[in-house]
């Protein structure tokens, strides 16, 4: 093997070592992962997911709540092509988790000029949390191609 190729091998595996262990630290060390599911909800053929979504806290429920003073709680449904609710009132500063999920196929679930942007699959529970700093209106987008309609699935998100 010519010396010149032999060389290029060696820093292609340090350069290679060097990006696992980058991956290994940041996962394990700085536990930074990519969401998970925080929740399963189970259905069937003969338990349709809408109906078992009737039924199921909190998706039984949409809508804001405050859980204690300056956090909130923002339960989601999406349903092609619309969120449940679809305008949802936050103070800002306040710790706002959002709970989604979907009632029928995936939906995205992003509000841009911040870092929300996830998906809501159907039978998985998302959840974020996130602190709107400044007040104003902002729109939360479904950003995954739910169908016909997918162009028009939108809520506002108003922070006062
Ligand atoms: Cu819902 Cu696109």
């Amino acid at each position: 093997m010519e010396r010149y190729e032999e060389r290029f091998l060696i820093a292609a595996g340090i350069v290679l070592l060097l990006f696992l262990g980058a991956l290994a630290y940041s996962a394990f060390a700085m536990h930074i992962v990519l969401p998970s599911a925080h929740g399963m909800i189970h259905y069937s053929a003969d338990r349709p997911l809408r109906l078992v979504l009737r039924k199921t806290p909190p998706f039984d429920n949409p809508g804001v709540r405050e859980v204690s003073p300056g956090r909130y709680e923002v339960v989601i449904v999406a349903y092609a092509w619309q969120f449940v609710p679809d305008e949802i009132e936050v103070p800002a500063g306040a710790e706002v988790t959002f709970m989604g999920t979907s009632a029928d196929v995936i939906h995205g679930f992003f509000i841009p000029g911040t870092r929300i942007n996830t998906m809501l699959i159907p039978g998985e529970v998302s959840e974020f949390t996130y602190r709107f700093a400044k007040p104003g209106k902002y729109l939360l987008l479904c950003h995954e191609y739910c169908g016909q309609l997918h162009h028009t699935m939108h809520a506002d998100v108003v922070v006062k």
